[in-house]
């Protein structure tokens, strides 16, 4: 099954936790990709898996592969082996970390970047397998092309006003790069008064409730997956709700 999601929202708003919860949710029926954009790399616990390399480390192969002469790029690299070559893997579901590129000046077209752009190009438009982005809090870097490859964008938002104009802003930001679907997953609710909140606030479509859950936390502090928490946290009975709403897209 080709599904492409991509998960976004402010710093700690629970991006990790659902894009960990729905990569398991679907790897249970379904091949898997779990990609990795956060510079923190911390995806791997959510998932009970080892970090593979992350990519941006993989110097000479991209120095060979997307380096034609000094300061010229080939913007369409073989990546095609990478997930193949370069992902942890447990049963159908993979897992790749993409690293961190250092800034280097205005737009940085540096190798590492042309690299990772043509990587993630190819997991959302030539592969046939569920994939997951936990992605940083911004979208800007997605060509218009990956952009549109997306079935669906998912934003956390958290509930407080600035969580809420972060998830507008990336809703708007969605749809100036040609995300064709984004909907709002408002987490950490332990009210209705905060659900009232979200619901008020955000400028879009918002999608189950995830209910604030002492088990995240505790799950988060032993660096397990959710999934692993028994009996099944309420949580996770929310993502997985979610999963099955993205799943009849
Ligand atoms: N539903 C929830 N109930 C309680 N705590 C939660 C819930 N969701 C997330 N948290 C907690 O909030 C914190 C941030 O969650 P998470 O790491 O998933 O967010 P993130 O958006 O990926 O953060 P970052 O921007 O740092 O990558 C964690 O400590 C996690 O345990
Ligand atoms: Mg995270």
């Amino acid at each position: 099954m080709a599904l492409k999601i991509a998960v976004a929202g402010k710093g700690g708003a629970g991006k990790t936790t659902l894009a960990g919860g729905l990569a398991l949710y679907f790897s249970k029926h379904h091949d898997v990709i779990a990609v990795d954009s956060d510079p923190s790399m911390n995806l791997h616990s959510a998932l009970g898996m080892e970090n593979p390399r992350p990519i941006t480390e993989l110097k000479e192969l991209i120095e060979e592969r997307a380096v034609v002469a000094p300061g010229i790029f080939n913007i369409n690299p073989k990546v095609d082996d990478i997930p193949e070559t370069h992902s942890s893997s447990r049963e159908n579901l993979k897992l790749l970390v993409m690293g961190t590129v250092k800034k280097g000046g205005e737009g940085c077209m540096c190798p590492e970047n042309t690299f990772l752009s043509a990587l993630l190009r190819h997991l959302v438009l030539r592969r046939d397998e569920v994939l997951i982005l936990d992605t940083e809090a911004g979208v800007e870097h997605f060509g218009r092309k990956t952009a549109e490859g997306f079935d669906v964008m998912l934003i956390l938002c958290e509930p407080s006003v600035k969580a809420i104009d972060t998830a507008n802003r990336v809703y708007t930001l969605s749809k100036e790069i040609g995300i064709k679907r984004a909907y709002a997953v408002p987490n950490k609710i332990a009210t209705d008064e905060q659900l009232e909140l979200v619901k008020n606030k955000l400028d879009f479509e918002v999608l189950y409730p995830i209910p604030y859950d002492e088990e995240v936390v505790k799950a988060d502090m032993l660096g397990v997956p959710l999934a692993d928490r028994l009996p099944s946290p309420t949580a996770l009975k929310s993502i997985e709700d979610i999963g099955k709403f993205v799943e009849k897209i």
